[in-house]
């Protein structure tokens, strides 16, 4: 099996043309700022109307619309890319909360949905990293260590895309991914 490529990109993930790119929502799929904000200004109000139908109905099975470390794919409005998988990282609390594994679980649930649409490329904004404090370090570690793990498992996936939107994380990411 080929290995899958990845790569590394400085910009913004409205304007990737992957089959998908993920999200960094909250818990209700209710919207935000940062990526989160960028993503639906982009798509249009279709996507958050989506969103609002997928909480509506998970709240009737009694179920948190995202739980942290969760990903669920919607359609992509007005995005060039396919489908938005949305993921809620963790707020991070220290570390001593389960923030690491939850954070993966991020990356590895979106990758398994991403699989189980049958998509071959996907791009990531750095989960957590912003407004909810994960050490940019740290995050971008379980993110590159993750993915890497999870793509063995995901043979249709031929292309992951970290997405920078700022230079200190695309150095970060630069060093771990060995790409100067
Ligand atoms: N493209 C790519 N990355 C972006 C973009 C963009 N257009 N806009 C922001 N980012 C980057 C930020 O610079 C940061 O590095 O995405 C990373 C994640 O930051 P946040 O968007 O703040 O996400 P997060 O830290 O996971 O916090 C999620 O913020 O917007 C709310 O609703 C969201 O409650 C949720 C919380």
């Amino acid at each position: 099996m080929e290995e899958p490529l990845i790569e590394l990109v400085l910009g913004d993930i409205t304007e990737q043309k992957t089959d998908a790119i993920v999200n960094a929502a909250n818990s209700s799929l209710m919207g935000g700022g940062g990526v989160d904000g960028a993503i639906h200004r982009a798509a249009g109000p279709e996507l958050l109307l989506e969103c609002r139908r997928i909480a509506e109905e998970k709240r009737r099975q009694g179920r948190s619309p995202c739980q942290t470390g969760e990903a669920v794919i919607t359609g992509a409005g007005r995005l060039p890319c396919g489908f938005v998988i949305h993921t809620a990282g963790p707020v991070w609390q220290g570390g001593g909360q389960g923030e690491p594994e939850l954070l993966a679980s991020c990356y590895r649930n979106s990758l398994v949905l991403a699989e189980e649409q049958g998509l071959r490329s996907i791009a990531f904004p750095n989960i957590s990293a912003g407004v909810y404090g994960y050490p940019k370090e740290a995050a971008a570690e379980i993110a590159v260590t993750s993915v890497k793990e999870t793509l063995r498992r995901m043979p249709g996936i031929k292309k992951v895309v970290f997405v920078c939107f700022d230079d200190e994380n695309y150095t970060i990411y630069q060093r771990i991914l060995g790409c100067r």
